[in-house]
């Protein structure tokens, strides 16, 4: 299997609960390795940017909103398989959908505010990367 990169953001809501530890250590003991990292405050328009293709979706507003309420830690993963990994350690979108042991279904209360974002292609990894990152 292939040694990938994948994008990774700890949300305004797991920020304020004070479980990025937490959620790093899940990254860790699955095999994946932080290689950037970063505590930051979305602006409006880093925020607007990085969800433009939910610009047209009714929850748009609301998730600009909560992407900026609070500060986030953008991180880059590296490991075998990154990014599908990752998005099995998340869970479903919807935290009361999560299965168990994700970490929506154990830091998340709400499909607005379920605390992890995760690259969903090598597409989308390479573009959010470059993003916050550069190259
Ligand atoms: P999406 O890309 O569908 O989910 P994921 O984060 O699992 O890739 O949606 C992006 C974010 O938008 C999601 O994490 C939370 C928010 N969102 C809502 O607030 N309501 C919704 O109905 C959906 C689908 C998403
Ligand atoms: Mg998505």
């Amino acid at each position: 299997m292939a040694i990938e990169r994948t994008f990774s953001i700890i949300k305004p809501d797991a920020v304020a609960k004070n479980v990025i530890g937490k959620i790093a250590s899940r990254f860790e003991s699955n095999g994946l390795k932080m290689v950037e990292m970063q505590l930051k405050q979305l602006t409006r328009e880093e925020a607007e940017g990085f969800y433009a293709e939910h610009k047209e979706r009714p929850f748009f507003g609301d998730l600009v909103e909560f992407m900026t309420s609070g500060p986030v830690v953008v991180q880059v993963l590296e490991g075998e398989n990154a990014i599908a990994l990752n998005r099995e350690l998340m869970g479903a979108t919807n935290p009361q959908e999560a299965a168990e042991g994700t970490i929506r279904r154990d830091f998340a209360q709400s499909i607005d505010a379920n605390a992890v974002h995760g690259s969903d292609s090598p597409a989308s990894a390479e573009r959010e990367i470059a993003y916050f990152f550069g190259k």
